[in-house]
């Protein structure tokens, strides 16, 4: 019998290639021949709309020409310099970081993704105060390197424990439809929320002795556990904590940097300067890959003088920052945050209709083009459908659903994420949701 071109490709690539996140012989895989726009297709032109940028960091769709052009010309210019050369392409993305930051975070440590942005970033808190521990949350993830996993505050560490980076210690993430310190978190003002979360944390701070903590570190809208927007005075609160207590304030961004939340980064919409903000993702939108870690000055200066001991063989590959700079271009040229800003309201919108029109969509939550529906057995009880840290089967039906009605998406315990590429219009938005309203009839029926 003669194979589809679609499973030559899988065969091909299960006799070599090493499969991460799965069991080998479990694992399903996608072909994927070509992309374009929001679209990917397979080997037999078969199309998917991609509802999650790929790993959540294909911001502005695939086949750009400005970025691939940018990356050519690169490529015909210099296509590597080592870390301690000066480039053109290292200057000019430089410049553009600091124009779409923060102003006070001014200077750039490039890695290669986001969980080397975090591992540096780490040593930068911990050689600048002198201190070891981090705090980090429960339901974040940071990536899987030795360090990066140890502040992940979800299975994904636990998995690898008790080898991991030593002195992080855990606290509770406001999440309003199912809070672990606030029970009666569905119904407190912004305000006292906050407040509510930010004396517990003090309490941690006093507990592990404020003088022996680095840094708080923390995902300022929490990714792939739930999409989770603290609320107003939260990472205001978190900023007065650090002041108070000589603690660095680090912020990973990688996911929701770069326009993702409707503002250039998250930290935005609640004015906070934190000393660090960590990228990777929508900074090249995975064009190629990059990573960097923003510090204010004041951090840059500590080493003035002072060795600082690490470093990348890639630190600043200038394939990869030519990508970024061109990326951040387009979103810039084609007002990619503002489009984020304004589909916010839509998404919103027909996630709400999801919600009114499924008992198993116990909340639905999101900004700008962060989206996450929430699935449970029982309206009152908000009883999660499946148990924590894993996929339940129905979803796994679901998703097989969704998947061959040409609809690509990421689910991560009982929730569906919606992380579409930016350039997203309203008909693709909608079309998606379309294929979802029909597959979640799936898991109504377990309610
Ligand atoms: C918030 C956050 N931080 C860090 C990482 C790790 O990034 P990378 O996979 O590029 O190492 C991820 C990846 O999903 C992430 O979502």
């Amino acid at each position: 019998m003669v194979q589809s071109k679609n499973q030559q490709v899988i065969d091909r690539c299960m006799a070599h290639n090493f499969w991460t996140w799965s069991a080998q012989k479990e694992v399903d895989v996608i072909p994927v021949q070509r992309a374009e726009g929001v679209f990917f297709w397979d080997f037999e032109g078969k199309r998917y709309l991609d509802f999650n940028s790929m790993v959540m960091c294909s911001h502005i769709g695939y086949g750009n020409a400005h970025v691939i052009d940018a990356m050519c010309s690169q490529a015909h210019s210099l296509t590597f310099a080592g870390p301690h050369m000066a480039t053109e392409i290292r200057a000019r993305l430089g410049e553009k970081l600091a124009e779409v930051l923060p102003k006070e975070l001014d200077h750039f440590l490039y890695t290669l993704g986001g969980a080397d942005a975090n591992e540096n970033a780490i040593k930068l808190a911990r050689a600048v105060t002198g201190r070891h521990k981090i705090l980090a949350r429960y339901r974040s993830y940071h990536g899987a390197s030795h360090g990066a996993i140890a502040l992940s505050g979800d299975l994904r560490r636990v998995a690898w424990e008790p080898n991991v980076m030593g002195g992080v210690v855990h606290f509770p993430v406001p999440y309003r439809f199912r809070d672990d310190l606030v029970p009666d978190a569905m119904h407190v003002s912004d305000e006292e929320y906050a407040t509510r979360h930010l004396d517990y944390l003090e309490k941690i701070i006093q507990y592990e002795s404020a003088d022996s903590i680095a840094a708080i570190f923390l995902e300022a809208i929490t990714g792939t556990n739930g999409i989770l927007v603290p609320p107003d005075g939260y990472l205001q609160g978190i900023r007065e904590l650090c002041d108070r207590y000589g603690i660095l304030m680090i912020v990973d961004e990688v996911m929701t940097g770069f326009g993702r939340t409707g503002t250039w980064f998250a930290v935005n919409h609640w004015n906070v300067i934190p000393d660090i903000i960590t990228m990777a993702k929508g900074l090249t939108s995975a064009y190629a890959p990059l990573g960097a870690v923003a510090m204010k000055a004041e951090i840059a200066e500590h080493f003035d003088h002072r060795k600082f001991v690490g470093g990348l063989t890639y630190n600043g590959h200038p394939i990869s920052l030519a990508a970024a700079l061109a990326n951040i271009e387009v979103i810039q040229m084609e007002n990619l945050v503002e489009h984020t800003r304004s589909m916010q309201l839509p998404m919103m919108k027909l996630l709400n209709g999801l919600k009114a029109r499924h008992p198993s969509v116990g909340d639905v939550r999101g900004i700008g083009l962060f989206g996450a529906i929430e699935l449970i057995k029982d309206k009152n009880s908000h009883i999660p459908l499946g148990e924590y840290g894993k996929t339940p089967t129905i979803l796994k039906d679901l998703k097989e659903l969704t998947l061959s009605k040409g609809l690509f998406h990421y689910t991560h315990d009982n929730l569906i994420l919606i992380i579409p590429p930016l350039i997203i219009n309203d008909e693709e938005l909608e079309l998606g949701f379309s294929i979802l309203d029909k597959a979640l009839t799936i898991a109504d029926a377990t309610v």
